[in-house]
């Protein structure tokens, strides 16, 4: 084993902490550098005819890779040392035998559901889930032939596995299959939690000849707080603009899984070319580096401000992963090590105190975005979910008075001061 894939220390296995100063890299490639360089190229150049010969083999399926083979650069689309660096190294966080990056966590999405599914097949989904997830599902996938479905995350798990194996069912009574069950977890804005193992178990338990897939957005509490892979989904997304980027300054997506189920899906990057650039991907790399301090000091931040809003008399409720009932509690405690750093609250009132509020805010900063080092406030019902209808928004319970925080990596007691002061507006 080379020393840039070495996961062991001796008798110890090395924590991904660890792995993600170097992981994947050899500075014996790129002049001893001990940071990757940056790949900034379209193209590679083949040392001879027969190399681009035998890399387009390998590329376009034409033969199997020898056991010590490595596929061979040919070209930015198809591969670059920043992004496979990089795909080497989040595979580690959620123990995937293989991971892709993508220009945007909605590449990932959309590219890993057109690999996975066909006209005539079916989509289930928890909803709420991302608003560019649900358009795709609800109004792009329709045109395409592909019948999609949700079940409300907040109706409980014996509610899912049974949409789940009615939607396998109903399909395959004619004459097709439920392709995809997608599921977010916990969901946005409510921080609903979605049991993944109960899912995973009726994904397995459908009949017929090609069982579901089990696709989850890890987005919220990964890779730190959740490992989907390990509760037996069978492929894990990330926007990768959240808490992995990290500081608000990037835009890219990931996904992790199997060899066989990401081999379609790289087939499918490939020909949509949904890739990131090498410079984003190199920015992702330097990002890896901190990804634990930052999830862990913006939790522990979090955690402080949860417990002192739950006393608050301005406000209503405090929704945490984890925290609406005892299903919830107990699905949490099963799947996940940590609440991570955004939630909503209710403030007392509707939407024109909780615009006070946030209007008042002076540290947090009014966006729509989440996982940054800076702590962000946003009002889902009229941005993110403006397009619920009523009913909608009542079912999955994003009033008007509900403002979702993404807390960051400030000092917590100048968080309080800001949320206290613009608190005291109601
Ligand atoms: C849970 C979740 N999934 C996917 C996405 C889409 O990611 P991107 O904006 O990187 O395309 C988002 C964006 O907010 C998100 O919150």
């Amino acid at each position: 084993m080379s020393r840039h894939k070495l996961r062991t220390l001796g008798a110890r296995a090395l924590s991904p902490e660890t792995l993600m100063m170097g992981y994947g890299y050899d500075p014996a490639l790129s002049e001893g550098s001990i940071k990757t360089p940056i790949f900034q190229t379209s193209t590679f150049v083949f040392r001879s005819a027969e190399d681009g010969k035998r890399f387009f083999e390998v590329a376009y399926g034409l033969r199997e890779k020898e056991p010590e083979e490595a596929l061979g650069l040919i070209y930015s689309r198809i591969n670059n040392p920043n992004l496979e660096i990089l795909e080497d190294r989040l595979s580690v966080w959620d123990r995937a035998e293989r991971a892709l990056v993508f220009s945007s966590g909605m590449a990932a999405i959309s590219t890993s559901i057109l690999a996975l599914c066909r006209p005539g097949e079916r989509v289930l989904y928890s909803a709420p889930a991302y608003g560019g997830t649900e358009y795709l599902f609800d109004r792009i996938l329709p045109r395409m032939g592909v019948r999609v479905e949700s079940v409300a995350a907040n109706a409980g798990t014996e509610a899912l596995r049974m949409a789940i194996a009615r939607a396998s069912d109903e399909a395959r009574a004619e004459g097709g299959r439920l392709a995809v069950v997608y599921v977010e977890t916990p969901a946005n804005p409510t921080n609903e939690m979605v049991d993944i193992r109960a899912a995973a178990e009726a994904v397995r338990a459908c009949a017929g000849e090609a069982r579901p897939a089990l696709v989850v957005d890890n987005t919220f509490l990964g890779p730190l707080w959740q490992r989907p892979l390990q509760l037996g989904a069978d492929l894990v997304l990330y926007s990768l603009t959240k808490y992995v980027g990290g500081h608000s300054d990037l835009i890219a997506g990931g996904c992790m899984g199997g060899g066989e189920i990401m081999a379609r899906i790289g087939e499918m990057r490939t020909i949509c070319g949904t890739m990131p650039d090498p410079h984003t991907a190199w920015m992702l790399l330097r990002s890896l580096e901190t990804l634990h301090l930052r999830m862990e000091r913006s939790q522990a931040n979090a955690e402080t401000l949860i417990s002192r809003l739950r006393e608050h008399p301005g406000v209503e409720g405090v929704l945490v992963a984890g925290g609406a009932s005892e299903e919830q509690k107990a699905i949490f405690a099963r799947q996940c090590s940590g609440i991570g750093s955004t939630f909503s609250i209710r403030v007392r009132g509707g939407e024109a105190e909780a615009f006070a509020v946030l209007n008042a805010l002076r540290l947090f900063k009014l966006a729509v975005s989440l996982g940054g080092t800076e702590s962000l406030a946003s009002h889902p019902s009229s941005t993110t979910h403006s397009d619920y209808s009523a009913e909608a928004k009542a079912r999955c319970a994003i009033s008007e008075n509900l403002i979702r925080l993404s807390v960051g990596v400030e000092n917590v007691e100048d968080l309080w001061a800001d949320l206290s002061q613009a608190l005291a507006l109601i």
